[in-house]
């Protein structure tokens, strides 16, 4: 059990987009952030840029494909803060071409896409799993997409279902996927006080949609930061956007 007086939440691919802006909102809350991205530089930058506007966030190197690295940071938070309470899967990538057939989509980028937006995720939370169990109050939130929904992209009404959205079959699938870890996760968890929440943050203006979005950066963080503040009788296994639920 934690005997510090603050919360401690690691963020992952947190340098920029939303997951910066998870960091930011976690940190405003009082929550002790522990800030993380691949890029040292990208990464001591975007935790400076915090720390000059007075919130509590610390910078580590955390790149999710890389088992020492995963290593590395799990052992760093657990000599900082000796546990965790929260954990943030933000970090992702969307590599493959808009317009592109799925039929077409090289499997080079199937393989780049699982290694970091699924495997990185289970091999990060596997590594942290022994830090949050040591919290009263653990939260994992699993950054997900509207478009890791096999009832939207079947959806004749969707939006997913246009050529530009099935596209990125790998992106797509490795979304599908992380649900599908959510839902296992939770049940293993379930009689434990940590929940496993998968989130739609929505359709947000950042660097992986080129800019495009219905939703300002800030109002596309805070689905997670919210799952991530939840209560104790609060959802564990769910898949929410904005209070709601998404259909699988
Ligand atoms: N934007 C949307 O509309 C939208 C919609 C649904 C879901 N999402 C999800 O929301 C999350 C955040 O997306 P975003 O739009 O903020 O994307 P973004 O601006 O492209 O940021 C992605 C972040 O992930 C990091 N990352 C990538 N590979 C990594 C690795 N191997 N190790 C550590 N960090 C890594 C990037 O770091 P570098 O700077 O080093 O590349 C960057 O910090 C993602 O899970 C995304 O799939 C986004």
């Amino acid at each position: 059990m934690s005997r510090q007086p603050f919360k401690v939440a690691l963020v992952t691919g947190a340098n920029r987009g939303m997951g910066r802006e998870i960091a930011r909102q976690l940190a405003g809350k009082g929550v002790r952030t522990v800030l993380t991205g691949r890029d040292p530089e990208a990464t001591a930058g975007a935790a400076t840029e915090l720390r000059s506007a007075g919130l509590g966030v610390e910078p580590l190197v955390l790149d999710i494909t890389r088992t020492d690295s995963i290593h590395a940071a799990a052992a760093e938070v657990e000599s900082r803060f000796g546990h965790l309470d929260i954990l943030v899967n933000n970090a992702a990538i969307r590599i493959e071409e808009y317009g592109r057939h799925p039929s077409e989509q090289p499997l080079q980028q199937w393989r780049e896409t699982f290694e970091t937006n699924l495997f990185g995720m289970v091999e990060v939370t596997q590594a942290f799993l022994p830090l949050i169990r040591k919290s009263p109050a653990g939260r994992i939130v699993n950054v997900s997409s509207l478009l890791a929904s096999l009832t939207t992209h079947s959806d004749p009404s969707s939006y997913a279902y246009s050529p530009m959205f099935k596209s990125l079959p790998a992106y797509s699938a490795s979304k599908s996927a992380v649900n599908s870890w959510t839902v296992h996760l939770a049940y293993e968890l379930r009689e434990t006080p940590i929940k496993v929440n998968a989130v739609h943050p929505g359709y947000t203006k950042t660097d992986m949609n080129e800019g495009a979005g219905d939703l300002e950066i800030p109002e596309g963080a805070a689905t997670s930061v919210s799952m991530a503040l939840l209560d104790d009788d609060g959802p564990s296994g769910s898949y929410v956007h904005r209070g709601e639920t998404v259909p699988w």
